[in-house]
C-alpha cells in the first residue's frame, strides 16, 4: 500500500496527475485485495456454488445519475468513441471527458465509481492503455481513434483503443466486429452478433443474461471468428485476458441491481442502451448508431461500498474459471492458420518459459497472477523501439510501480516472455500479444 502511496505523491509531485477527480486516501482505501485477503478468497469460494458468480453484496443500490450534468449528448465530429461500450457511455454522459481522452487515474477511478470494478481491474486496465495506445507524458489516452501530435507519431503510441488491434482490441468480440472482416471498423456493433445474443433469453420467462448465458455466446463469438475470419487471432492478452473479459463483464457490471436482482439483472433494453442498439418496436427492426452508447434510465450498478461488493481481478477469475468449466477451448491461445477454420494452438507454457500453462488457470489464484505477471513480462517488448531512452525508462517505472502493490508477489514471475511463438499467426502482426 505504501509503495501505492508513494508513487502516487511522486506523479503529483512531479504534476504528471493533474487530476482534480482523485482524491487520494478514497482512492487508496477502495484499492482491494489488499486489506483482508483471506477473507475475501474464502467469500469468493463459496460464491463459487451460486447460479450467478457475479453477484454483489446486498446492501446500498446506487442510482446512477443520466439527467442534469449528466445527460446524455451524442460524440461531436472530434470527439473520440471506440470498442468498449462502458468507456463510450461514461464519455456520452459526461462522466468522463466528453472528448474521449481520458487520464489514466481517472479513468481507473470514474469506471469504478460507476461501474463498481475493482480499482485492481481498471487500474491495469487503464495503465496498459497509458503504455500501449495512448500518451506517456501526459498520461492520457484515448477511448477511441489516435489523438495526433507529431510527438505521438514519433513515439509510435498514441493511437487510442481503436488503433490496438491485437494488443488490446481483440478479434471474437461481443457484439464487434473482427477488424480484418470489417476493413478495420472495430467501433460498430455488428448487429447480426447482437441479434444472437439477444435470442439467447428471447423465449426466457425472465430474460437475464448471466455468466451462464454468456457462457453460450463465448462459444458462439469464438466458433464465429475460426470459421468467417482466415486472420483470427486469440493472443494470451488479447484473447484469454481481454476478449474473455468482455464477455464476464456483461453480467459482471452491467446488471441492475436492486432488492429483487441483488445479482443484478441484465435485460434486452438494458444491452440496447448500453450498445447503441434502437428498435423499432412497430417492426421489431434493431438498428445501431455508433458512439451512441448510454447508460439507462434508472439503471443501479453493483452494491456501494465494501471490497467484496466491486467487481476486481478475483472475481473476474472466478468468472473466467467457470466460463473454462463450461468451454476450456477459451483458455487456448493461437489462430487462424490463413483460412478459414484452421485454428492452430500453442502452447501456453512454452509461451512463458514454463510458468503458467493452460492447466495452471483453471485456479483462479493462479489466473490472477498470470494476469500480472504478464503484464510485467510482455508490456516492457511492447514498448522497446517505441519508446527510447529517459522516456522507456519512466513508462517502465510507471508499470512496475503501479502492478506491484496489486498482487500477492508470491506470484511466479515470468523471466522469459517468447511473443516469437505468436509470430506463426498470419493474424497476429507484429508483437501481438
Ligand atoms: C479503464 C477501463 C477499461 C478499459 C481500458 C477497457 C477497454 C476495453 C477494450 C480495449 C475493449 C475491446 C475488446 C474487444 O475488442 O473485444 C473493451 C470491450 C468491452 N468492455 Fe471495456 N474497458 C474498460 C472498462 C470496462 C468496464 C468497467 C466495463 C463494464 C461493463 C466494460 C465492458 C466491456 C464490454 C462488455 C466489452 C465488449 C464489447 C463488445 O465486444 O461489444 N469495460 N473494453
Amino acid at each position: 500500500m505504501r509503495s501505492v502511496a508513494t508513487f502516487l505523491l511522486f506523479l503529483s509531485v512531479l504534476g504528471i496527475f493533474p487530476e482534480s477527480t482523485v482524491c487520494l486516501p478514497n482512492f487508496l482505501s477502495r484499492a482491494p485485495a489488499l486489506r483482508s485477503e483471506s477473507s475475501f478468497r474464502s467469500w469468493l469460494r463459496r460464491r463459487q456454488d451460486d447460479n450467478n458468480t457475479t453477484a454483489g453484496d446486498a446492501g446500498t443500490y446506487r442510482r446512477i445519475e443520466v439527467t442534469g450534468a449528466h445527460a446524455w449528448k451524442a460524440p461531436g465530429p472530434n470527439d473520440k468513441r471506440g470498442p468498449c461500450p462502458a468507456l463510450n457511455s461514461l464519455a456520452n454522459h459526461g462522466y468522463l471527458p466528453r472528448n474521449g481522452v481520458v487520464g489514466l487515474l481517472s479513468a481507473a477511478t470514474v469506471t469504478n465509481e460507476i461501474f463498481g470494478i475493482g480499482i485492481d481491474l481498471s487500474l491495469p486496465l487503464s495503465l496498459y492503455a497509458t503504455l500501449l495506445s495512448g500518451n506517456i507524458l501526459t498520461l492520457s489516452w484515448s477511448i477511441g481513434g489516435p489523438t495526433g501530435g507529431t510527438l505521438l507519431g514519433l513515439l509510435g503510441t498514441g493511437k487510442g483503443l481503436s488503433g490496438s488491434h491485437n494488443k488490446y482490441e481483440t478479434d471474437a468480440s461481443v457484439t464487434h466486429g473482427d477488424s480484418y472482416l470489417f476493413n478495420g471498423d472495430v467501433n460498430s456493433v455488428q448487429l447480426p452478433k447482437f441479434k444472437k445474443l439477444l435470442s439467447l433469453q428471447a423465449n426466457a420467462a425472465v430474460p437475464n443474461w448471466t455468466l451462464d448465458v454468456m457462457n453460450i455466446h463465448r462459444n458462439y463469438t469464438l466458433q464465429d471468428s475460426i470459421s468467417t475470419n482466415p486472420y483470427f487471432f486469440f493472443g494470451p492478452v488479447s484473447g484469454l485476458l481481454v476478449s474473455n473479459a468482455g464477455h464476464c463483464f456483461v453480467p459482471g457490471m452491467m446488471g441492475n441491481h436492486s432488492a429483487q436482482w441483488p445479482n443484478g439483472r441484465v435485460t434486452k433494453e438494458i444491452l440496447q442502451s448500453f450498445f447503441a442498439v434502437h428498435e423499432d418496436t412497430s417492426t421489431g427492426t434493431l438498428t445501431h448508431t455508433r458512439g451512441h452508447e448510454r447508460i439507462p434510465h434508472n439503471w443501479h450498478r453493483r452494491a456501494a461500498g465494501g471490497v467484496v461488493s466491486e467487481y476486481g481481478n478475483a472475481r473476474f477469475a472466478v468468472d473466467l474459471v467457470r466460463m473454462a468449466a463450461y468451454n476450456p477451448a477459451i483458455l487456448k491461445v493461437g489462430g487462424n492458420m490463413g483460412t478459414v477454420n484452421s485454428f492452430a494452438g500453442v502452447d501456453l507454457g512454452g509461451i512463458t518459459g514454463g510458468i503458467y500453462n493452460s492447466f495452471d488457470l483453471l485456479d483462479p489464484d493462479m489466473l490472477v497472477c498470470f494476469i500480472f505477471r504478464t503484464l510485467l513480462a510482455v508490456v516492457p517488448d511492447l514498448l522497446q523501439g517505441g519508446l527510447l531512452g529517459a522516456l522507456l525508462n519512466v513508462a517502465l517505472k510507471l508499470l512496475t510501480t503501479t502492478l506491484l502493490p496489486l498482487f500477492n508477489p508470491k506470484c511466479p514471475g515470468i523471466q522469459n516472455w517468447n511473443g516469437e511463438m505468436l509470430e506463426k499467426f498470419p493474424g497476429a502482426g507484429s508483437k501481438a500479444v
